[in-house]
């Protein structure tokens, strides 16, 4: 039978899921919910039968959804996610969960009281390089990583302002973070320098820092440093270097190479993360059976918990203790 899938959001990254979404069997997008109905419509009218909402609740009254995708910025969490729980419907939310640590984890004591299945689209855990990366490092120690998020400054308004996205360690630098933790394990401590540099100079409503370096302690006694730019004219590197008692692996969007003594072996990414990310959730959401699913709404939590401690060091000039 056909899950019947609603999405929360009109922008960008909605279309990019649906345009994965339409290639998959048994999977209908039927409803949008946008910030007004004129955008809604426009982005049901792509999809065969589907329709436009104002209003959440409209939506879900409307139509007897399997699952909903919520692809909104960071500052526009809450509201969402908590009728969703109510009403027991299963989500994927895009990364990142919220500005702070306080929203998230209300949502989640929800979550788990209601034992829905959830989903965040972390998806650099689904890649073939991080796949390898996991087999590697069960034969190796881990010393230290070097992680960072290079690039420039995305054009959309809610980005530039840390009450729209939380600034670029919480929207996009927290997909290295999640990695990190992915492979490394939990973070004890973090301490953060940001500045604002250059953008603040040449955009106008500029309130991001950026630049930012991340000192994290792990639990397994291994430390790291994390950093992110958006003054780039276009885009730069983006990854994750961990260094081994073996050897280094450097893990990007495109590969894993491990450089050791004397050798370098490169294994290139074939399959596409979002697909993995999308077949994982949807097959839970069909069986119950969460197993596939990299990244649930709880693990994803302590990302942000990272990511956000980062945001408060920066601002108190002190080390942050995560809680774990
Ligand atoms: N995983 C990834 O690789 C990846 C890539 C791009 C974006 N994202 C994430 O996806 C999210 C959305 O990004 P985007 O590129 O689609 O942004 P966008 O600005 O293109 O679209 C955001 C949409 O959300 C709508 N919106 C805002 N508040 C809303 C609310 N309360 N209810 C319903 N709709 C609301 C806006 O009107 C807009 O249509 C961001 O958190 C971003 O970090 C993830």
């Amino acid at each position: 039978m056909s899950l019947k899938i609603g999405f929360v959001g009109t922008g960008s990254f909605t279309r990019f899921h649906c345009n994965l979404l339409s290639k998959m069997e048994d999977v209908e997008v039927t409803a949008f919910c946008g910030t007004s109905l004129d955008k809604a419509e426009k982005a049901a009218s792509s999809w065969n039968g589907a329709k436009g909402y104002d209003s959440l609740a409209t939506m879900l009254d409307a139509q007897a959804l399997d699952a909903v995708y919520i692809c909104v910025p960071p500052m526009a969490h809450g509201a969402t996610e908590f009728a969703l729980i109510e009403r027991g419907i299963p989500f994927f939310v895009e990364k990142p969960l919220g500005l702070d640590i306080e929203l998230p984890t209300e949502i989640l004591h929800r979550i788990n009281a209601q034992k829905l299945i959830t989903s965040v689209g972390y998806h650099f855990r689904y890649m073939d390089s991080t796949k390898r990366a996991v087999e590697l490092l069960e034969q190796r120690k881990t010393g230290m990583a070097l992680g960072h998020w290079m690039g420039s400054m995305p054009k959309v308004g809610w980005w530039r302002k840390q009450d729209g996205s939380g600034g670029q360690f919480i929207e996009q630098t927290s997909h290295i973070i999640d990695l990190m933790r992915y492979l490394m394990g939990d973070v004890e401590e973090v301490y953060a320098a940001y500045a604002n540099r250059v953008m603040h100079e040449v955009e106008d409503g500029v309130t991001v820092p950026d630049v930012g370096t991340v000192t994290v302690k792990l639990a397994s006694g291994a430390v790291a440093t994390i950093s992110n730019t958006c003054i780039l004219p276009g885009d730069g590197p983006v990854g994750l270097q961990i260094y081994t008692d073996q050897g280094l692996l450097e893990i990007t969007r495109d590969s894993i190479r491990e450089l050791g003594k004397s050798f370098v072996i490169e294994h290139k990414n074939v399959n596409n993360p979002y697909v993995r990310e999308h077949e994982a959730f949807l097959h839970a959401v069909r069986t119950g059976d969460g197993s596939g699913i990299l990244s649930p709404y709880a693990d994803s939590v302590k990302t942000q918990e990272v990511a956000y401690a980062a945001t408060r060091s920066a601002a108190s000039g002190a080390p942050v203790r995560i809680r774990n």
